[in-house]
């Protein structure tokens, strides 16, 4: 049983350290670990090509066209049965790395997609994706700040595992945490992370969430999209529609059954997700070969050319 961990923080630094911690969680419950940190990798932005969920929705695998370490980080990823991530917390979410390992791992490690685009590929001869994106994994996350801004990371690192479906064994945030490594409990807190998520991960089926319960039901985020007229909310990481209902002076978040079968996390939700998008993505490419769609684009061109960055002008 293999455990990942993978640190997004400075070298050396609160986040390294608690990964570490956490892998050594991992070795005393037997498990083989390894170390990645992020920030040494060459991992580009998302250019927003989309290549990847068309090549997907239309059985010709799982392509990405950025050239860079990214494959080589998700073979490290694909073949561990956990991974831990440690974030520092920047403007009260995760970093900008993270954010940009979700725009690339997004749509192209979507289970739901993942799992339409082997069928289809398997009806019309294509090329299957990976088949390691389909299999279990659990995961853990650490959020680490250096003050109490901490309202977004939950939430930002939940969208990580929420696409390829991975369990969620525990999703914590430390606050005032530059100095961590000189606090006992802490450190004793992501050593267990460690220790549980190498549990999990040898005994998937029987694992399940130990984190603190949250207020959505079923995913545990306490972030929710507000409506100001009335008691509707969205759970503004698995998706479900609810109310906002106070109970005992509680917050609680209610939502009808039903509701369970479109949540982004459900691989129900996932397919309607995937038939919306292939739907949506044979429109777009249709609607791009029209004249009126391309004149539109050429007027917009010729409208304003953007200011060229200093390492491209004469
Ligand atoms: C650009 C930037 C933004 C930050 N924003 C927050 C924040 O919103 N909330 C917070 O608690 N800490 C914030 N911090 C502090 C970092 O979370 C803290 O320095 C980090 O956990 C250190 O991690 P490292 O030692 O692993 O590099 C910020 C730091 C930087 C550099």
């Amino acid at each position: 049983m293999k455990i990942l961990g993978v640190s997004f923080g400075g070298p050396n630094g609160a986040n390294d350290s608690m990964c570490k911690e956490a892998l050594m969680g991992a070795k005393e419950m037997g498990a083989e670990i390894e170390f990645v940190h992020l920030m040494d990798w060459d991992i580009q932005n998302c250019t927003g090509c989309v290549a990847c969920s068309r090549s997907l929705v239309s059985g010709k695998g799982n392509v990405c066209t950025q050239k860079d370490e990214l494959d080589a980080f998700l073979d490290l990823m694909l073949d561990a049965d956990g991974i831990i991530f440690c974030t520092p917390i920047f403007e009260k979410g995760a970093t900008g790395l993270f954010h940009t390992l979700n725009d690339r791992l997004g749509p192209r490690m979507d289970r739901g997609i993942n799992a339409f685009a082997t069928e289809l590929a398997e009806k019309t001869g294509g090329k299957k994706p990976d088949p390691r994106i389909l299999k279990d994994k659990a995961v853990a996350f650490m959020g680490i700040g250096g003050s109490d801004w901490a309202t977004k990371v939950q939430v930002d690192c939940g969208m990580l595992a929420l696409s390829p479906a991975w369990k969620i064994i525990d999703n914590v945030t430390f606050s005032w945490s530059k100095n961590i490594i000189l606090e006992p409990e802490k450190v004793a807190a992501a050593r267990n992370i460690g220790f549980e998520l190498a549990k999990a991960a040898a005994d998937y089926e029987n694992s399940k969430y130990i984190g603190e319960p949250g207020v959505c039901p079923h995913c545990h985020s306490r972030n929710f999209f507000l409506d100001p007229e009335s008691t509707h909310a969205v759970c503004e990481l698995c998706g479900i529609e609810g109310d906002i209902v106070i109970n005992g002076g509680r917050i609680t978040f209610e939502f009808p059954e039903e509701q369970l079968g479109h949540a982004h996390d459900t691989m129900s939700g996932k397919f309607i997700h995937a038939k919306d998008i292939q739907v949506n993505e044979m429109k777009n490419m249709e609607n791009r070969k029209s004249e009126e769609y391309k004149n539109r684009v050429e007027a917009y061109k010729l409208f304003i050319q953007p200011t060229p960055p200093p390492h491209k002008r004469q």
